[in-house]
């Protein structure tokens, strides 16, 4: 099998990463790989196996959770705990507000990252990838988007990018998506979000194990004032650039 070209988008919550990621793999005929998604099915699967994450006794129950976790991308976008779609329910901001806990325990991090390195391979079913042609080559490839997947789950990726973007724009941007979900169910202001986003932010770049950080060799993309049509685009030509 021909090498993936491999495209690691980094960046804190709601910096437009996983449109952004999804819309561009579509685009290329790439697999996508939504690493936080897999931190939330398996938050959610302590919630529903009735174990709180920040009970320190439970480390090791978390831990055999994520282990016997099956967690897969059927379709682009799509995820499946143990063979139920769970695409919306691991949204809730009661998964986002646990999610802490599981994605800083080191065993958890562990397991999710053979995963999601065997998946950018190609050895594990969940992120098919048809590919785009150039100069009379089939280029396949894979988009993962994380906090850690420039620094230590895929350190030798073909294309690294950082995305930035302003607190409170990122904060009208998670609130907008949540009510477009939730409509008069939400029950969260602006301002709630965005002290969560900024709660999360600051302990996923300051957790010892594999903290929110740029890598050395990252492209830094600022999608403040950029539309997500445009943010594509930027990352598509930096594609064609390398390949
Ligand atoms: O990207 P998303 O907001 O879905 O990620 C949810 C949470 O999962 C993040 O705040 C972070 O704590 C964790 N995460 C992580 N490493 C990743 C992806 C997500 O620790 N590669």
């Amino acid at each position: 099998m021909s090498r993936m070209f491999r495209i690691a988008i980094d960046g804190p919550g709601a910096s437009g990463k996983s449109t952004t990621a999804k819309l561009l793999a579509k685009k290329l005929g790439f697999g996508y790989i939504d690493s936080g998604a897999m931190f939330r099915a398996v938050t959610l699967k302590c919630q529903q196996s009735g174990i709180d994450p920040s009970n320190i006794a439970n480390k090791d129950k978390v831990t055999e959770i994520a282990q016997n976790a099956k967690i897969q991308f059927p379709t682009l976008g799509q995820v499946e705990l143990d063979g139920q779609n769970v695409s919306n329910l691991i949204r809730n901001s009661n998964i986002t507000r646990n999610i802490s806990q599981v994605a800083s325990n080191p065993d958890v991090r562990n397991i999710l990252a053979k995963q999601q390195r065997a998946m950018a391979n190609g050895e594990l079913p969940g992120a098919q990838s048809t590919g785009f042609i150039k100069h009379d080559k089939i280029i396949k490839g894979v988009v993962m988007d994380g906090r850690d997947i420039g620094t230590v789950i895929l350190p030798n990726a073909e294309l690294k990018v950082f995305i930035v973007a302003d607190v409170r724009i990122r904060a009208q941007r998670r609130f907008d998506e949540l009510k477009r979900r939730q409509g008069a169910n939400l029950k969260e202001t602006l301002d709630e979000v965005e002290r969560d986003l900024e709660e999360r932010d600051l302990a996923d770049r300051t957790r010892s194990i594999a903290p929110l950080k740029k890598a050395d060799d990252a492209v830094v993309l600022d999608t403040s004032h950029l539309s997500i049509e445009e943010q594509i685009t930027a990352i598509e030509e930096m594609v064609y650039q390398r390949v």
